[in-house]
């Protein structure tokens, strides 16, 4: 559920009006808090699972900045790691049920209330939990548990498309779409949910080279053209190989084609349901494919993102 900005706790109300604060173009407003931008629906949960989230190390966090391909992943995820308690194909958890609501958001789903903290002892291991945090910001359990970090990521000029795609279907019916050139322009400046966008990225790069057996990095671009490599290479960092009988039974496709674009967006849960947040499921299904954003940005306007690519991620190993 979306916390309403009136519902903020007074402690929180106090530290937010003490942060750099920007108009947004996703959110109303976006504050600076240690180092990057955050909704301020996403603050009193982002500092509440700060304070209380108690990682395992069988746990398992999915990281992405908004429209890197989060919802496709908790899907492959849940399907992976679950895939022994749902054997029969018609009856999959994933076929009534949003992968939302399936792999919750610590900051947007799991701590929003300010009165109650969720009782998360219940849930049988591994615990599937997701952020949009970035890694300077995640709670110390999850850096000291020995969790599984996978972070997904994906272009920046395509992420931004989906994000201003998204912002609209936000937008109160009848308010039009916003500015393609002012969203573009706060984007490259940084100033998005979770923004600095190449900051976030090079967060977890940096991390998944340190510590290789916590944090696995994956992208969006790679992840569609082999899926199947990197489904494989995910379940081996989770610990969870496919075995020979899998392989034979056409395992690894089973999973692949259940959480594929084209069959989560026909289902009627992902068409016509809804979240508790009150948003609509099918906001997170538009195109789900590579370089869309040739349709939406000038040759002009893509030397910025390319060149803040390049500077940023200059020495790090890290290619576009
Ligand atoms: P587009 O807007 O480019 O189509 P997130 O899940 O992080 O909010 O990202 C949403 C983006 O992932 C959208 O991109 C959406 O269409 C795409 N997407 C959703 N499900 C997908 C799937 N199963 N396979 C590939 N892409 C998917």
């Amino acid at each position: 559920r979306y916390l309403q900005e009136n519902e903020l706790s007074q402690e929180d109300k106090d530290l937010i009006s003490s942060l750099p604060t920007e108009k947004g173009w996703v959110a109303n407003y976006l504050h600076k808090y240690q180092g990057f931008w955050q909704a301020t629906t996403h603050m009193q949960g982002a500092l509440a699972c700060q304070k209380h989230f108690q990682a395992l190390e069988s746990d398992i966090l999915l990281v992405t900045t908004p429209k890197s391909g989060t919802t496709w992943l908790k899907a492959i995820l849940f399907a992976l790691v679950k895939r022994e308690h749902y054997l029969d194909p018609q009856r999959h958890p994933l076929l009534t049920e949003n992968p939302h609501v399936l792999v919750p958001f610590l900051e947007i789903d799991v701590y929003t209330d300010i009165q109650v903290l969720p009782d998360l002892s219940s849930l049988a291991p591994p615990r599937l939990f997701s952020t949009h945090l970035p890694y300077s910001s995640l709670p110390d359990s999850v850096k000291h548990s020995g969790c599984k970090v996978v972070y997904l990521c994906r272009d920046p000029k395509d992420a931004f498309v989906s994000l201003w795609h998204f912002a609209n279907k936000l937008r109160p019916v009848g308010s039009g779409a916003s500015s393609l050139a002012d969203a573009f322009d706060k984007f490259c400046r940084g100033v998005s949910v979770s923004g600095p966008f190449w900051d976030h990225i090079l967060g977890f790069w940096k991390e998944s080279l340190k510590r290789p057996e916590s944090a696995i990095f994956i992208k969006f671009e790679e992840m569609k053209e082999e899926p199947a490599l990197h489904l494989r290479r995910l379940a081996k960092f989770l610990g969870c190989p496919f075995s020979p009988e899998e392989e034979t039974h056409g395992v690894v496709d089973g999973i692949l084609r259940l959480c594929s674009f084209e069959n989560l967006s026909n289902l009627d849960v992902n068409k016509s349901g809804i979240l508790s947040s009150g948003m609509e499921n099918n906001a997170f299904f538009r195109k789900g494919e590579v370089g869309d954003w040739m349709n939406y940005l000038t040759t002009e306007m893509v030397k910025k993102p390319d060149s803040i690519t390049q500077e940023k991620f200059h020495g790090s190993g890290l290619k576009r």
